[in-house]
């Protein structure tokens, strides 16, 4: 079994999509091992996705990150990082696989819904981020 980190980005709350993903999420397999609804503060999201910093997006991915709550969690499957990626989709949605959840409910590359951890090397970093008090996960 494996772990990912994935979370419901402001968008998805805010359009009161949180049921509807949660579902697709389990749906495929998915075990919410841990998940929490909490705010970013600019600098959190700047710390959050530092390896953006400087490209031509970052600045929307702040402002969109911070528009509202978002639900993080902590996923586990077999295969999960990888897995968690596929049903997700391609980061912009009107490219997203048919069938994938940013494809269903992402509106642009900016408002795409989810988040999803792209390796093992960034669950950890991105789940510590938003889940400091775990140390063992059962
Ligand atoms: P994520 O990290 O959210 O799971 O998405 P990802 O790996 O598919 O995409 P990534 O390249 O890591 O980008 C992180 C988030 O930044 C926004 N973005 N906007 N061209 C653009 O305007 C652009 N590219 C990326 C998206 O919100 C993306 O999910
Ligand atoms: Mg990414």
């Amino acid at each position: 079994m494996e772990l990912t980190f994935a979370n419901l980005k402001p968008d998805c709350v805010q359009r009161k999509l949180t049921g509807k993903a949660i579902e697709f999420i389990e749906e495929h397999g998915f075990e919410i091992v841990r998940m929490r609804k909490t705010y970013l503060t600019r600098k959190q999201a700047e710390e959050f996705y530092a390896a953006h910093k400087g490209k031509p997006f970052f600045e929307r991915l702040l402002e969109m990150m911070t528009s509202g709550p978002c639900i993080p969690m902590v996923l586990r499957k077999e295969n999960a990082i990888e897995d968690f990626r596929k049903i997700i989709g391609n980061t912009d949605p009107t490219q997203a696989e048919e069938g994938t959840l940013r494809q269903l409910y992402g509106t642009n590359v900016t408002y795409n819904i989810v988040h999803g951890s792209d390796c093992e090397e960034s669950v950890l970093r991105e789940m510590t981020f938003f889940f400091p008090f775990i140390e063992v996960i059962h």
